[in-house]
């Protein structure tokens, strides 16, 4: 088999073969194929697209292209839960403690990742202690006794993913939704989950910007995870402005914590019950929706779920202080507060923007080798749709190094629309795909 044969024949629009695929999967892992062909067999891809058969192939060959997760010691159904990425999401740690507390195995794989603010490892890095490197014997025995544990995803794992994700964000190759769903779906069956639930971020802070793309990407993902034989559920929510009101590592797992102590937003909240109730009924502890919602309403209200959350912690070294503000979670060494210039309603509050302040505060990174600051962030105080006077706070900025400060405010300043009618309210949930 020839690269240049396969590189034309996808450039010309025509179908891989499984064979083909394999091929170029396992030149990828192994090194024996170079960039510059694979960066130009992922543009043809990005022009030409992928039939569906040709993208489930593509996630099994790089789903098999290293190491995969065993978790057949783990009792019950294993379901993973994933969010394409938004502005603001902490909704894993939440459904991580909602679920485990409702008695369903929770082997949580996590990346580090780029982008405005850290993965789902680095949020939890930010607990003082909080171990993400376990032995796979303490992982497997932690999941067994108290139902969860969270760990930093093996450098082993979907090693073809790993190369071809750093090509493709260097050569505009990433919007191409056979890739993205190739590459997310292959990393879960890799994880060893059994049943996924993805959440997948629509608008200006997500990679999906409009319904359309991100409905797409939905079935495709559903339909490849279906045909590998996982069962799997697409949620679509809203990523225009953050979830929550906290951006920033060490920000979000507070956020988290006040709302598993039935203090938190209600937006988070929401997204937080909707997910992880299907996770209870891909599970099978319920058949009915409504049902798995109300049980996890009840783990929240009577602090069973936060008590799941303090059990993860404690199991993994990671030290809160709950009786202390801030659960003593680090915090930065100054506030500044973005004021509203003019009186009115909130009309625009671009996730994106937030989202970049935060990563300009430190907060986020942009090469994989950048080093996060756990304690900054933005902490805003209203959101799209609240009503302002003149001098209110409008968001507060938490900063250790002064100098990065301006350029922060101006993004900060350019995400606040202040107008002066009440704006239409945006769904929070578009739909759902099965
Ligand atoms: N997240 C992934 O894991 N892969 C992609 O290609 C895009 C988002």
């Amino acid at each position: 088999m020839n690269v240049v044969d396969i590189i034309t024949k996808k450039r010309n629009g025509l179908t891989m073969t499984r064979s083909e695929i394999d091929y170029m999967v396992k030149g990828i892992s192994e090194g024996t194929i170079p960039d510059y062909q694979i960066a130009a067999w992922a543009m043809a891809v990005y022009f030409q697209g992928m039939d569906i058969e040709e993208t489930r192939d593509l996630t099994l060959a790089m789903a098999y292209s290293g190491e995969v997760m065993d978790l057949a010691p783990i009792q019950g159904f294993k379901v993973d839960k994933h969010s394409t990425g938004g502005v603001g999401d902490k909704t894993t740690l939440i459904a991580i403690a909602l679920a485990a507390a409702a008695g369903i195995p929770v082997a949580k794989m996590s990346g580090r990742g780029l982008g405005h603010t850290g993965g789902t490892v680095d949020k939890f890095e930010s607990i003082p202690g909080f171990r993400v490197e376990l032995s796979r014997r303490e992982f497997i025995e932690q999941v067994n006794t108290i139902k969860a544990a969270l760990i930093s995803q093996s450098g082993n794992l979907v090693p073809a993913d790993k190369r071809l994700y750093a090509i493709r964000d260097v050569t505009a190759t990433v919007e191409s939704i056979p890739l993205i769903a190739s590459s997310i779906i292959s990393k879960k069956i890799a994880a060893g989950a059994q049943g996924i639930v993805l959440d997948v971020k629509v608008g200006r802070g997500a990679f999906m910007k409009d319904l359309d793309t991100a409905t797409q990407l939905a079935r495709t993902m559903v339909e490849i995870g279906k045909g590998a034989g996982r069962e799997v559920v697409a949620v679509l929510t809203d990523m225009n402005q953050p979830l929550g009101y906290n951006v920033g590592n060490a920000l979000e797992v507070a956020e988290a914590l006040d709302l598993l102590r039935g203090q938190g937003a209600e937006d988070l909240k929401e997204v937080s019950l909707i997910l992880t109730a299907h996770m209870l009924v891909l599970a099978g502890k319920h058949t009915d929706f409504q049902a798995a919602r109300e049980e996890l309403q009840q783990l929240l209200a009577t602090g069973q779920a936060f008590q799941k959350f303090t059990e993860i912690v404690a199991a993994q070294g990671g030290r809160l202080d709950f009786s202390l503000p801030f659960y003593d979670l680090p915090q930065a060494s100054h506030k500044e507060e973005l004021i509203a210039r003019e009186e009115g309603y909130v009309v625009d509050l671009d996730a994106l923007k937030v989202g970049h302040a935060a990563m300009l505060l430190g907060a986020g990174r942009e090469q994989l080798d950048d080093h996060i600051d756990p304690s900054v962030g933005v902490q805003l105080v209203k959101k799209y749709g609240d009503f302002v006077k003149k001098g209110d706070v409008l968001a507060v900025m938490h900063v250790n190094d002064i100098n990065r400060l301006a350029l922060a405010r101006q993004q900060l300043q350019e995400a606040f629309t202040v107008g002066p009618a009440q704006p239409v309210t945006i769904p929070l949930v578009y739909k759902t795909v099965l």
